[in-house]
């Protein structure tokens, strides 16, 4: 594609040799004797960046930059400035110009400039397209913040959809960070149970005596400190549904309780003598690989195969990079709102480093990190200096320095090394994808010393 560039200026020979030097550099220009023709011009065609000079007939530099700046934020305006009238250029850059430089024009300088602004423009609507992109995947799915627009998560949506009427358990599992909570809130929120209470208990967060009485609620006296009756969640969440958050940490006995709840809607309170019934649905969710802690003891199989009726697998960052642009456009929005900053973009370096990152903290990290770069930055966009070290390293892609000379087992420790903590430590994994069997692995650990 070619820039198109417009030139303002009321002498003839600075527009006409402007246009020539500009013209070889590759753009298509266009000229104007006067702010009203190019104010003209600019309303009836699409321009990328205009030059113009302050003083001319009819309407002034001036006026065509408030102009521009009103009706055509994104085009950027080089001004053109006669002999050491400084301030006038001054207030131009106030009134929203791109840079300004002086006459006689220094054609490299002018080629440089030109280059620095029209990349700029390339940025501001590449992260337009995106925000028009969010907007558009918030207006289609109203009930979700989620957004996404990989094949794995469209084919989450459409899991979402499908199932969020029924009554069906949905176990949701991934990595930390992947947005399982969100899951479960816009399968409430899609569900025909969403004026009803959506309860979310976080299993992690409670003691094991203190998790039963808060799901199914106690009667007064049943211990100390019971001083009066209580209702437990699963009451509280009659009608509505229950979000059961790292269900993977829950004991024996509960983890009995809730397959009571699943097999016949009904519990007693701890203490409690009367059989209470509730109508809920369960949703539930771990970052635990719960057929391992079936193997290990810690969990009931009956109480997985109730719960994982349906199975929602949200798949780590690092596998669908595809939705890291929409996501970044998307933090980019909120934070900048949120810290009254105005920031247009993000710059290629910083992009491609953000999207070589392997991301072991999922979206909840990606959220951070553009929290703090939106909070960092200085200018209009987010530049690589803006990322916290451990991200703004990864522009170069996952590759390994190998120094020639190494030795073969050195090559090895590091490939072995690199491969692991890519995997976040997922020793299976790694051997896996190294083509080795998981012994081997372990001897090779314990050989180069690799914890
Ligand atoms: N697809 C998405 N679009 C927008 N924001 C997302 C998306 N997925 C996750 N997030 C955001 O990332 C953060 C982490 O998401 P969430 O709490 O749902 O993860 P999680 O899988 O429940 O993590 P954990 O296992 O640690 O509880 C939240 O701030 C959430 O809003
Ligand atoms: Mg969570």
């Amino acid at each position: 594609m070619k820039f198109k560039i417009l030139v303002a200026d009321d002498e003839k020979n600075i527009r006409e040799g402007l246009a020539s030097a500009l013209e070889m550099d590759g753009y298509e220009v266009y000229t104007a004797s006067n702010g009203d023709e190019a104010s003209v011009f600019i309303n009836n065609n699409d321009i990328d960046l205009v030059i113009t000079d302050l003083r001319m007939p009819k309407m002034s530099g001036n006026d065509l930059l408030k102009h521009i700046s009103s009706s055509f934020p994104t085009i950027p305006v080089i001004i053109l400035t006669g002999h050491g009238t400084i301030e006038s250029a001054v207030e131009a850059m106030r009134d929203g110009a791109f840079d300004f430089i002086t006459k006689p024009v220094n054609l490299d300088r002018l080629s440089l400039l030109v280059k620095r602004a029209l990349s700029n423009r390339e940025l501001v609507l590449k992260h337009r397209m995106l925000e028009e992109e969010v907007e558009k995947l918030g207006r289609a799915n109203k009930y979700s913040k989620m957004i996404g627009k990989s094949s794995q998560m469209r084919k989450i949506f459409d899991v979402i959809q499908q199932v969020a009427s029924t009554k069906a358990s949905v176990l949701i599992t991934g990595e930390s960070g992947v947005g399982k909570e969100l899951v479960a809130d816009a399968l409430h929120n899609l569900s025909n149970r969403k004026d009803s209470p959506f309860v979310k208990v976080h299993c992690a967060a409670l003691t094991e005596s203190l998790l039963e009485s808060e799901l199914f609620g106690h009667e007064k006296g049943s211990f100390t400190g019971a001083i009066s009756d209580k209702k437990g969640r699963f009451e509280l969440a009659n009608k509505g549904s229950i979000f059961l958050d790292e269900i993977g940490e829950i004991n024996q006995s509960v983890q009995i309780k809730i397959l009571r709840v699943l097999q016949e809607r009904e519990f007693e309170r701890v203490g409690g003598e009367k059989t209470v019934s509730v109508d809920v649905r369960v949703i539930a969710a771990t970052n635990k690989d719960l057929k391992k802690e079936i193997e290990g003891g810690n969990f009931r199989e009956d109480l997985f195969y109730r719960l994982n009726v349906v199975n929602i697998h949200v798949p780590p960052l690092r596998e669908r990079r595809e939705d890291i642009s929409l996501l970044v456009t998307s933090f980019i929005s909120e934070f900048s709102d949120e810290n009254g900053k105005k920031i247009e973009g993000i710059d290629s370096k910083a992009m491609s480093a953000l999207y070589n990152y392997s991301w072991p903290g999922n979206i909840r990290e990606l959220r951070n990190c553009i929290e703090s770069a939106v909070v960092m930055c200085r200018s209009d966009f987010i530049g690589i200096d803006d990322l916290p070290p451990s991200v703004a390293e990864s522009t170069e892609g996952d590759f390994i320095r190998i120094k020639p000379g190494s030795s073969m087992s050195e090559v090895e420790r590091l490939v072995i090394l690199e491969t692991l903590k890519r995997e976040n430590g997922n020793k299976s994994k790694t051997a896996k994808i190294l083509n080795m069997g998981r012994k081997t692995l372990y001897q090779k650990l314990s050989e180069y010393g690799i914890e």
